[in-house]
């Protein structure tokens, strides 16, 4: 591959912004570049800079007056859920009854998951997004093609098959011997290789019976670099249910304690209801909590404590959670997520944590950020071009903006798939032009 240059304006961070005003935790250069090699980015800096560090004759892609930053980081969202995206009328429970169980079940199909996992990252990529952390169903064969489509766009994604043996139709549940052979078959294809990395996944405890959650226990033991990831405190009647059926736990968080699951590595969707004892225990095992903002507003499921667990000490990932969420783009869940916290406490999440929180601090978050969410020198060249003026709406109001925060904030509010220009993909744009 041969070596190229990006121009534009650069933004990066290398710390989490304390401030609206908090110019220390980021580096932007108005004419920026980038010097791709081998998937990596070789060196950063100015233009000038930049062109004098590269061979006579390298290629320069003139992305001015875009902004180049990270590609974004979506840290939970469900591969078979594509066609669930705006389904009416219920909360957690019954759209999942309803609607998400019947889809999940064509993913028994190996035609339909192949067919449906190119539309997925095509949608992904169309929105800026480079690193997926996917539930895919409880058939293997749902993860062969997530990761199979992953690696063929040299994508560093995260996923695993759902496991689930009970509370849902035949169609959509394996067993404990089953979904145990099928994860450790699914950890020895993909796992570290390429990109690609595993998450052992029982779905929520409501769907798996203790002697599947004993399988997932053995699982995470035997494979301590793989990701876990589940769900918690989401809905009050899946807490209500979860407890009916876990009665000896002491809360929803004590079951996943008890089974060995907690650890740095592990994370948890949603986190809306929580006791002040899975608080402490979310602390001490430095579980993550994953923010779904478009998912909780859209279902119905509740308002995210981001300063009440941040003021703890946790690293929040935030994520679509398509297809309960309702936009692949992390620019329109950075949007929800302002009105959520500002609905919740009248937090107003400024525009450089926002960007901070898609980038950097989702790979913080996953324990990746020595490979991706920055544009550092070494890094992997994952990278989002960014047009501030892609509609006419968004060019009017560029016209009185002042500053890069407020630059930042018009896209955060404003922008979704139309301001994505171009996505790179380990240093080889992606973004399919019609
Ligand atoms: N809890 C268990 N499964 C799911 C799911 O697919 N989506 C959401 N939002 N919550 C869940
Ligand atoms: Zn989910």
């Amino acid at each position: 591959m041969a070596e190229t240059i990006l121009r534009g304006r650069l933004l990066t961070f290398h710390g989490e912004p304390q401030t609206p005003a908090d110019k220390t935790a980021h580096l932007y250069i108005e004419d920026g570049a980038l010097l791709l090699d081998g998937g990596l980015i070789k060196a950063r800096g100015t233009f000038s800079d930049v062109q004098s560090k590269a061979a006579e004759g390298t290629k320069t892609i003139d992305h001015r007056p875009h902004l180049l930053v990270p590609g974004f980081i979506d840290t939970h969202l469900h591969f078979p859920q594509v066609q669930v995206v705006a389904s009416w009328g219920a909360q957690l429970l019954d759209w999942l009854e309803n609607y998400t169980f019947p889809a999940e079940a064509l993913y028994a199909d190996a035609g339909h998951c192949a067919a449906m996992a190119v539309r997925f990252f095509d949608e992904v990529i169309a929105n800026g997004t480079t690193t997926t952390v996917a539930y895919c169903s409880s058939h293997k064969t749902s993860a062969v093609a997530y990761f199979t489509e992953a690696a063929r766009r040299n994508m560093r994604v995260i996923g695993g098959k759902v496991l689930m043996d009970r509370n849902a139709p035949e169609g959509v549940r394996d067993t404990p011997q089953s979904g145990y052979d099928d994860s450790k078959a699914l950890i020895a294809s993909w796992h570290g290789k390429g990109r690609a990395h595993y998450a052992i996944t029982p779905r929520f405890a409501i769907t798996s019976t203790p002697e599947q959650m004993d399988t997932a226990r053995v699982l995470a033991t035997e494979h301590p670099d793989c990701f876990i990831q589940t769900h918690l405190d989401e809905n009050h009647d899946e807490i209500a249910e979860t407890m009916a059926l876990y009665p000896d736990a002491p809360d929803y968080l004590g079951i996943y304690e008890r089974y060995g699951l907690l650890r740095a590595n592990t994370l948890l969707g949603h986190c809306i209801h929580m006791q002040p004892r899975e608080v402490d225990m979310l602390i001490e095992t430095e579980a993550r909590p994953v923010f779904c903002p478009t998912s909780n507003l859209f279902l119905g499921s509740g308002l995210f404590d981001y300063e009440g667990l941040r003021a703890r000490g946790a690293k929040s990932a935030i994520a679509t959670d398509i297809g309960g969420g309702t936009s692949y783009s992390m620019l329109r869940t950075l949007h929800e997520g302002y009105k959520a916290l500002a609905t919740r406490d009248g937090t107003k999440m400024h525009p450089l944590r926002a960007f901070y929180w898609a980038t950097l601090g989702n790979a913080i978050a996953l324990g990746l950020e020595d490979r991706i969410g920055t544009l550092d020198e070494g890094s992997e060249a994952d990278i989002v071009v960014l047009d501030s003026r892609a509609t006419s709406a968004m060019a009017l109001r560029m016209e009185t903006c002042k500053s890069l925060s407020e630059e930042l904030f018009i896209l955060q509010i404003m922008a979704d798939d139309r301001s994505v220009a171009e996505t790179y993909v380990a240093g080889e744009p992606m973004k399919k032009k019609d």
